[in-house]
């Protein structure tokens, strides 16, 4: 049996206009998910999840995810965990093959996920546990894969699920753990102090496939749509010296500024605006949306309890709290 863990995480910088190849800067923050993985006799998959931050739920099935079992949790939740799942573990089948010259097509496993990263509110809980997923199942079959491996395999895993709606930022960001600058297929961990940040969730989750799709219509349709996907890169560019510098004001103004972009473009939703205004009311250097948007999690910067307690006092926002930068990716638990 191999547990293996990764972080989620948050983008301090650049989220939608990654998909566009502006580069973006996630931040790894110390919530994981926990995937473990046995070896069993048969080719048989089978899948256990409890408290993926919402119902608990148990699922057996045979390795694919068109044999959803009936039970009464929601559709959604099913299919974000089998999916990845399905993912993670044909690629681990892979990668073994590769490694080994060995055909563990047949092979099946009894998978556990415990995961302490509220789900699609924007965290990257799909990118750990598939991240964690691959390391986990490939360890278990004896095979250890660099952090970029896992990486790479995690993205391509994520690419199927979402149907090539997804970019490299997410996977990188919780393989590889600490700030992470990602532009296109060119990824790399780069240097940021320790950073204040807060975040607040208003319990809901958006659809990214269709938020992204949004976006993507809205560039298609005006030049300034894509102007603005490119002044978020700008954004990003100016984040990038404001972190080498350590300099946490700058950082929040930007934040406010790649807010403002976001909204514009649309993905941003009531209850994530209250959030961000609430932070900023009380004094966070900045705030912003973080993920896809449309429902979920704000990031802010504040030194100061202020920020977490008047999110807690916000209508909307669910819970709040502060998640140091986790300067590890994936590793293995013991
Ligand atoms: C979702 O966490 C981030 C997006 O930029 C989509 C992606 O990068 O795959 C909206």
């Amino acid at each position: 049996m191999t547990t293996s863990s990764a972080p989620g995480k948050v983008y301090l910088f650049g989220e939608h206009a990654v998909v566009y190849g502006e580069p973006a800067v996630p931040c790894a923050i110390e919530r994981r998910a926990r995937v473990t993985a046995e070896r069993r006799d048969d080719e048989l998959l089978r899948v256990h999840a409890d408290d993926l931050s919402l119902d608990g739920f148990t699922v057996e099935y045979s390795g694919s995810s068109e044999s959803k079992p009936d039970v009464a949790v929601s559709e959604s939740l099913i299919d974000a965990a089998m999916g990845y799942v399905d993912a993670a573990v044909e690629q681990a089948r892979e990668a073994v093959a590769e490694e080994r010259g060995e055909d563990v097509s047949e092979v099946g496993f009894d998978i556990t996920i415990e995961s302490d990263i509220p789900l699609g509110a924007g965290l990257g809980s799909s990118a750990a546990v598939t991240v964690a997923g691959i390391d986990a199942a490939t360890r278990e079959l004896g095979v250890e894969l660099s952090p970029e491996t896992v990486a790479d395999r995690a993205f391509q895993a994520e690419y199927e699920v979402q149907s090539g709606e997804a970019s490299r930022a997410d996977t990188f960001c919780s393989a590889m753990g600490g700030a992470v600058r990602v532009e296109g297929d060119d990824c790399r961990r780069i240097e940021a102090p320790d950073l204040p940040i807060v975040v607040g969730f208003d319990g809901g989750a958006g659809d990214t496939g269709a938020l992204v799709a949004g976006v993507r219509q809205l560039r298609e349709e005006y030049d300034f749509a894509a102007d603005t996907i490119e002044a978020i890169g700008d954004i990003v560019r100016e984040g990038e010296q404001a972190l080498a510098e350590g300099d946490i004001a700058e950082l929040g103004r930007l934040m406010d500024f790649n807010h403002g972009l976001l909204e514009a473009l649309g993905v941003s939703s009531r209850s994530l605006d209250r959030m961000v205004w609430a932070a900023r009311d009380a004094g966070a250097e900045g705030a912003k949306l973080t993920g896809a948007g449309g429902g979920g999690c704000v990031v802010a910067l504040d030194e100061t309890d202020e920020t977490s307690t008047a999110l807690r006092f916000t209508p909307g926002c669910e819970e709040a709290f502060r998640a140091e930068l986790d300067r590890d990716g994936v590793r293995v638990e013991q």
